[in-house]
């Protein structure tokens, strides 16, 4: 069974279709990559997997279970997102970490602390106070933050936009030892998608226009701006 079985998905802002998904399967423990302009409804989409929205149509399944309306704690606790502006707590950076494991009543939380820090490179930083790191490390700490949850699904909307490439390398280490954890992750790259996912789509003005293995995606494209896209031809 797939994690998550989207049908007939609609999400409009006014009366804008921002989004329009006929059909979006997402197999567990895979790394899927969606790639697409800016505004195409990449994080719009990661809001409605994180259960953050409802759809204004359509129906998602999660797990095999059906979601409508106001979407069970429990069920959005499976989920974790890094979103692409990611605000910290004005607080220690292990702080930050915990935030989420103290909400849950976890009752061990130091050694998964550690151990989510030491995953993103910031053992040292425990103590540090969040508003005094850098872009990149505040991005790292958003990270911890959701991997220390352990979820099912991890969305990570642009996760490496603002590293250098050492950090890139550390975060694409992350995501490519993900175990079981199913992933999708947003990217303006091309190449990160190519070295990362298992099935790469495209979105484009709100619509999926192809979503293939990702060898595919990159060397036969079926649709002509699949193979725009990727040949950094496509005039936006
Ligand atoms: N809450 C909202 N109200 C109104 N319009 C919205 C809302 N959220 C998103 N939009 C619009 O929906 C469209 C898709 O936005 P979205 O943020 O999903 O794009 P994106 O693909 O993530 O872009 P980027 O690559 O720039 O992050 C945009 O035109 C945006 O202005
Ligand atoms: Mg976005």
């Amino acid at each position: 069974m797939n994690l998550y079985q989207l049908r007939n998905i609609q999400q409009r802002y006014r009366d804008r279709l921002v989004l329009d998904l006929p059909a979006l399967d997402i197999e567990r423990g895979e790394v899927l990559a969606i790639v697409g302009p800016s505004g195409s409804g990449k994080s719009t989409l990661l809001r409605l997997l994180q259960f953050l929205e409802a759809p204004t149509a359509g129906s998602i399944m999660f797990d095999g279970i059906a979601l409508q309306g106001q979407t069970d704690l429990n069920i959005r606790r499976r989920v974790a997102t890094v979103f692409q502006n990611p605000m910290l707590l004005d607080r220690s950076v292990r702080d930050n970490v915990a935030f989420g494991l103290q909400l849950r009543r976890q009752r061990e939380i130091d050694h998964p602390i550690a151990a989510a820090l030491e995953r993103v490179g910031l053992s040292e930083y425990a103590r540090a106070k969040a508003r005094t790191l850098s872009g990149g490390e505040a991005q790292r700490v958003a990270l911890a933050r959701a991997i220390v949850l352990q979820p099912e699904a991890l969305l990570l909307d642009e996760p490496t936009a603002n590293l250098d490439p050492y950090n890139v390398s550390l975060i694409e280490a992350l995501v490519r030892d993900h175990d079981r954890t199913t992933i999708v992750l947003v990217t303006h790259n091309i190449f990160q998608a190519r070295r990362l996912a298992d099935r790469v789509g495209l979105l484009l003005s709100g619509r999926l226009i192809e979503l293939l293995p990702a060898d595919r995606f990159f060397n036969a494209p079926t649709d002509p701006r699949t193979r725009a896209f990727v040949n950094g031809e496509m005039v936006y």
